[in-house]
């Protein structure tokens, strides 16, 4: 593992600058006292170059490669899209540096491995991009179980509704499992810890663009999943909201109840004379912001300290086989076992 100077700022390469990527890097530029950007890699021309210039980071690149074998760099936050991210992992990892990826880490059980073979031989740091684990309401939550108070789970339930304005044939098969309903899983654990799933059960159609239904797009989805303590949790999602972007969650146990989340973009409530209204927000980057700098913060931390990450690829590991579990569910219309998924 890269030796971090505990005075100096972690040297952090952005590894794809896209949507996501593009906030990523303003926070470790500009948000993370922690944290430096040294440089910026995208195949797309131009891109990182751009980017880089208006941060002042000092490097741009169109090979991650070129970032992986940078001696500024002592990590990387991979934001490119998924079908890559086991590939990066991997020689991120094999050049010595500590890893931020963004979900899924891997599109298969059997890549995701790979990538953590390769983590675990080079002894560096890897973190997944579950940042609902960094929501207020959701940390606020896990003290609560933490402390006891919400006693035994029994019910688990998370929701994730996005905005919509998606191109339907740009979808690859089981996103909805593989990258949006991810979220949802992991949140599922990170609500019964210590529990892992035992079985999935899950309906999905194709309810904003019902056109591609036979080209096999999945748009809106519900997973039971059973747990090993017993407790039984819903993830549930779609792709178009009316209202913007939303995520909440709720866990009932034998102590309790705690519900997160309201979708509102502040607190204000206007009052006039059709009523009383709020303002929802209308992307992740809205609702979540804080939640995406205090992963890299904490991420930062864990390559400073030499680790372990908060959320690692055990954890991507848990979540992603309840997505390869949902998706066959769906296509064999039965209950799937993990055990099934995870040989
Ligand atoms: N945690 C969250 O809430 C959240 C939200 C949005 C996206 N994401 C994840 O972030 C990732 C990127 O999504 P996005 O919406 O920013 O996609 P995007 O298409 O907007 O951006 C991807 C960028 O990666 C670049 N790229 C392509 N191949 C590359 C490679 N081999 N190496 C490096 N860069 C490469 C592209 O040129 C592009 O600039 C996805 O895994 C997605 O699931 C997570």
């Amino acid at each position: 593992m890269s030796q971090v100077d505990s005075g100096s700022p972690v040297g952090v390469a952005l590894i794809g600058s896209g949507r996501m990527g593009a906030y990523h890097g303003e926070t470790l530029a500009q948000r993370l006292p922690g944290a430096r950007l040294v440089a910026v890699a995208d195949p797309a021309p131009g891109t990182a170059e751009k980017l880089a210039a208006g941060w002042g980071a000092p490097a741009a690149y169109t090979d991650p490669a070129q970032a992986f074998g940078d001696p500024a760099v002592e990590a990387v936050v991979i934001a490119a899209p998924a079908r890559f991210h086991t590939d990066l992992i991997v020689a991120a990892a094999q050049a010595g540096k500590s890893v931020f990826c963004e979900k899924p880490a891997a599109l298969s059980l059997g890549d995701l491995d790979r990538a953590i073979d390769a983590v675990r031989a080079a002894a560096v740091v890897l973190q997944v991009g579950f940042n609902r684990r960094f929501a207020p309401d959701w940390a606020a939550a896990r003290a609560l179980l933490d402390r006891g108070v919400l006693g035994t789970p029994r019910l688990l339930r998370s929701v994730t509704r996005d905005p919509g304005g998606f191109d339907p044939s740009w979808v690859p098969a089981d996103t909805i499992f593989n990258e949006t309903l991810i979220h949802d899983f992991d949140t599922l654990r990170f609500l019964n810890p210590g529990a892992e799933a035992v079985e999935v059960y899950a309906t999905a159609d194709a309810l904003v663009e019902p056109a591609w239904k036979d080209r096999g797009l999945l748009d809106t989805a519900v997973v039971t999943v059973k747990f090993d303590n017993g407790a039984t949790g819903i993830a549930e999602a779609c792709f178009q909201a009316a209202y913007g972007y939303d995520v909440r969650g709720e866990v009932f146990g034998s102590g309790g109840m705690a519900t997160m989340g309201d979708g509102r973009a502040t607190g204000m409530v206007f009052s006039g004379a059709t009523g009383r209204a709020i303002d929802t927000a209308r992307s992740d980057q809205e609702l979540l912001a804080g939640a995406y700098v205090a992963e890299l913060a904490a991420f930062v931390e864990a390559v400073r300290t030499g680790g372990p990450a908060p959320v690692g690829g055990e954890d991507a590991r848990a979540a992603l086989a309840i997505a390869k579990a949902a998706a066959r569910s769906v296509r064999e219309n039965r209950p799937v076992t993990i055990a099934e998924v995870a040989r």
